[in-house]
């Protein structure tokens, strides 16, 4: 087998554990868009079983969870919405964000069972919402629709990442003040909210790098907050070669031997997800030890340096990140975020559920 990514079921309780243990008597909302941020959504929503909600994207990866026997309430964070949409969600009691003014009137439009909605407050990122002071607004128009019906507000936060960044509060006071007279149940916290952010808990936390086992955060590591990496992506040697000193390696010639010394050839390339922008030096795990990638990128395989780790043979596995070496790190040395690597796994990577 080629590339290979284990997903550990035991590690997603755990991190669903520790937003418990952050955020007692919140409900849980996990945030599992994307294919469950890569590591597959069914996967994913089985093995938080106890979350009390889903956050996807799309009504799309809202039926792939219903089709696979997932009850608990979905919220679509970014669906567009006509009427068909409306109707769809209605029947499957998905919940969509409203955020839009043409979903208030593809809701004013819509006949047919209750639908349940969120309605999304800009509270100053500036991507999606309506402005604060127009809630109130929002609000009673929703009120007037005999088939709609609003279960709470909900706001994202930009900066949540960093603690030192003043515009975390000046969201929740924004939020606050715009959601100040209304009914209904409140979200703000993403990963971050919940890591650094108690302010933002509020009644429902929609946590998503967090529950992988990365973290968001500038200042701590997913380790410092005791999260457990939900995905080991492996590779195996499948060639050793002496490289002469002065010899380069690879495309582009980028990068050239120091001295005679052994390379690993490792079955995994952007072909694969790998990021083809991972620079010399990003790290590798072989055999428990640091080992650096050297030389570029090629579509089914890179080259690592293996002088540390002399006895490492064809055919043995070695770690591209998981358990010893954060997907965080990989990510920071080529320039990137967790979240991307795991997104950018492509189908030719062999899955495995433990
Ligand atoms: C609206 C919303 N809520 C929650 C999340 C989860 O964020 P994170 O993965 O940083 O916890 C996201 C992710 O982008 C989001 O867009």
């Amino acid at each position: 087998m080629r590339a290979l990514a284990t997903i550990d079921r035991a590690a997603l309780a755990h991190n669903l554990e520790r937003v418990r243990a952050l955020a007692p008597d919140r409900a849980v909302y996990a945030a599992v868009k994307a294919d469950g941020y890569g590591h597959g959504a069914t996967t994913v929503a089985n093995a938080l079983a106890a979350a009390d909600g889903f956050a996807v994207s799309s009504l799309d990866e809202a039926m792939q969870l219903r089709w696979s026997g997932i009850t608990q309430p979905i919220m679509t964070l970014s669906q567009p919405l006509d009427v068909d949409a409306c109707a769809l969600a209605a029947a499957h009691d998905v919940r969509p964000v409203v955020f839009d003014r043409t979903h208030l009137t593809a809701l004013a439009d819509y006949v047919g069972p209750v639908l349940s909605v969120w309605i999304k407050l800009d509270s100053g990122m500036h991507r999606l919402g309506f402005a604060p002071g127009e809630a109130a607004a929002v609000a009673a128009h929703l009120r007037a629709l005999r088939h709609v019906r609003c279960v709470g507000w909900l706001t994202h936060l930009g900066c949540a990442d960093d603690p030192s960044n003043p515009m975390t509060e000046r969201q929740l006071a924004a939020f606050a003040h715009g959601t100040a007279e209304l009914d209904g149940q409140r979200s703000i916290a993403n990963s971050a909210g919940v890591l650094a952010w108690p302010a933002a808990h509020a009644d429902v936390v929609r946590p998503g790098i967090m529950l992988y086992g990365s973290s968001p955060m500038v200042d701590a590591t997913a380790a410092d907050h005791d999260l457990r990496p939900a995905m080991h992506l492996t590779a195996p040697i499948i060639s050793r070669r002496r490289v002469v000193a002065g010899e380069p390696i690879g495309y582009g010639a980028t990068w050239r031997a120091p001295e005679d010394m052994d390379v690993g050839v490792i079955g995994i390339g952007y072909g694969d997800g790998y990021p083809r922008h991972a620079p010399s030096g990003t790290p590798v795990l072989v055999r428990g030890l640091r080992a650096a990638l050297v030389g570029r990128v090629s579509m089914d395989m890179i080259t690592v340096d293996l002088r540390a780790v002399p006895e490492a043979g064809v055919g043995e596995r070695v770690t591209l990140w998981g358990p010893g070496l954060p997907a965080d790190e990989v990510a920071a040395a080529a320039g990137t975020i967790a979240y991307e690597l795991f997104c950018r796994l492509t189908a030719r990577v062999s899955v495995e559920i433990v």
